[in-house]
């Protein structure tokens, strides 16, 4: 039987619960994504990318975690399924898909801040600007990558 969740001393919107668990598929998803493309790409080209890409993948899984630990806090149910995920076929394809994720990542990123400020919910606040500093340097590195493909 699934331990039952005490009601915690925060409570949220069903609003940043949603948005929190997309945030959690999102992150599936790029965690899946950017290792499946650090397996799948070789040649001298993909080289440097491939080891960025892996440490990336790794940042990734360790957001879901997080992410995913907040919002059971708060009551909610992390989901199992990721967004569609988009490998990509050419390294070129792979990193300019990264870098829309990454785009999107920090326009969810910016709302989740403003809904949880808006909240007092204090704590996922921070989490999130937290985050969001990683998504920027991520979307940083791959918008750098890009322009040497
Ligand atoms: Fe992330
Ligand atoms: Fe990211």
């Amino acid at each position: 039987m699934a331990a039952q969740k005490i009601s915690s001393v925060t409570k949220v919107s069903n609003t940043l619960l949603d948005q929190l668990n997309d945030a959690v598929a999102r992150e599936l998803q790029v965690a899946i994504q950017y290792m499946w493309q650090h397996v799948q790409w070789g040649g001298v080209r993909g080289f440097a990318v491939q080891n960025e890409l892996r440490s990336i993948a790794i940042a990734e899984m360790k957001h879901a975690e997080i992410i995913a630990e907040r919002l059971y806090y708060l009551g909610g149910t992390p989901t199992t399924k990721p967004t569609p995920i988009l490998v990509g076929t050419t390294l070129k394809e792979m990193i300019a898909q990264n870098v829309k994720d990454e785009e999107n990542a920090i326009v969810l990123y910016k709302k989740i801040v403003e809904q949880a400020r808006k909240e007092n919910d204090e704590t996922t606040n921070r989490l999130f600007r937290e985050i969001l500093l990683q998504e920027e340097d991520h979307h940083d590195t791959f918008t750098t990558l890009l322009e040497d493909l």
